[in-house]
């Protein structure tokens, strides 16, 4: 069986073929990242624009990749949210549009429980329900509790920033281009994570919640210097930038991790599923196994499955089809946000 999966949520033009057994046959991805860096952040509209221009000779490059044609595909599924709306609307209504003309089954699939699902996707090893997903996006700080395969229950959520969105905001102080992310853990390489003292956020009576919107600011307050006001110039010198940069990098994750576990420990889970843009960070990675004292099974997600993909759309869109019988009307609307209905 093979599913033609969609990916518009947000700057990521992306479209795959994936059959039954999660062999990836294409996974082309479009990122506009060079047309939104200018801004410092997407722009929705822009976004919407280029999906628009780019999903049609995307289509084409992925069914030449496969080396099948348009009558072979079996599923179509394309995320329904959570995103941009305009974004959305572009592959939604391309994936509605296929359906109906090749008069296939069409899915909409939540693009934040694809983020978890892609974890599973390429994995051979066994890994125990209960299981903890850890969503660390540019969108999304999520703890999720998953009973069983393609479950989702979302546990806690971050009440400001998310994690990424953090990192692009320090980065884009440090002068760094976005997304700040991955160049934030370049810079690490040569900090020192011990020379400042910085803190993620606690949440009053929600300790597995996330707040990073301090963070920012005490990273922002360092940069300047002492007895610094919202009136400042940066004074930091530029030497010390790695150092910074590492302590704020070491101070995120040790909040996720330290929160991650006490989850895990609260739902007694058997193992850990990762997803999202911020997890390809190796150093997160790093630390989360030395942290992990019971040996719970860490399911990562392949580097190129982290960032947005239609291979986790299709992925998750065929195990919803294959085992819960699951297709959607073609009336299915678009969802901005995360909600009770966005889940299955
Ligand atoms: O999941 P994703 O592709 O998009 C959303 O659905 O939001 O995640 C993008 C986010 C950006 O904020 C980016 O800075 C962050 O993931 N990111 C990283 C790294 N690579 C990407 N953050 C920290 N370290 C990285 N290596
Ligand atoms: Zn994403």
């Amino acid at each position: 069986m093979l599913c033609l999966g969609i990916e518009s949520s947000c700057d990521e033009t992306a479209i795959a073929i994936v059959d039954e057994h999660n062999e990836i046959l294409a996974n082309c991805i479009f990122s506009q990242l060079k047309t939104h860096e200018a801004y410092g952040g997407v722009v929705p509209e822009i976004a919407s624009r280029q999906h628009l221009d780019r999903i049609f000779p995307l289509l084409q490059e992925a069914l030449k990749k496969a080396n099948i044609s348009l009558s072979d595909i079996d599923l179509i599924a394309a995320t329904k949210g959570p995103g941009l709306m305009g974004s959305l609307l572009i592959g939604l209504n391309v994936a509605k549009t296929l359906a109906y003309c090749l008069n296939k089954p069409f899915i909409g699939v939540n693009h934040l429980e694809a983020h978890l699902h892609a974890a599973t996707m390429l994995k051979k090893e066994d890994f125990g329900f209960p299981a903890l997903g850890v969503l660390l996006s540019g969108g999304h700080t999520h703890l999720m509790l998953m009973q069983k395969k393609a479950s989702f229950e979302l546990i806690s959520h971050t009440v400001d920033d998310a994690i990424g969105e953090a990192f692009d905001k320090a980065a884009v102080l440090l002068g760094l281009p976005y997304p700040g992310g991955p160049c934030i853990e370049r810079l690490t390489k040569n900090g020192d994570p011990s020379r400042f003292s910085l803190k993620a956020g606690t949440v009053k009576n929600k300790p597995l919640h996330f707040s990073f919107s301090g963070l920012k600011t005490s990273f922002l307050y360092t940069l300047k210097g002492p007895k610094s006001d919202k009136h400042s110039l940066i004074t930091l010198d530029k030497s010390l930038h790695a150092d910074l940069a590492a302590c704020f990098q070491k101070a995120a994750f040790d909040d996720v991790i330290k929160k991650s576990f006490l989850a895990a420990k609260k739902y007694a889970v058997k193992s850990i599923l990762f997803g999202g843009g911020v997890t390809q960070n190796q150093y997160l990675r790093e630390q989360f196994s030395l942290a992990n004292k019971d040996n719970h099974p860490l399911l990562w997600p392949d580097k190129d499955l982290c960032l947005d993909n239609a291979a986790m759309i299709a992925g998750l869109g065929l195990y919803y089809h294959i085992y819960h019988n699951k297709q959607d009307s073609l009336d299915l609307e678009a969802l901005t946000h995360f909600s009770k209905e966005a889940c299955h």
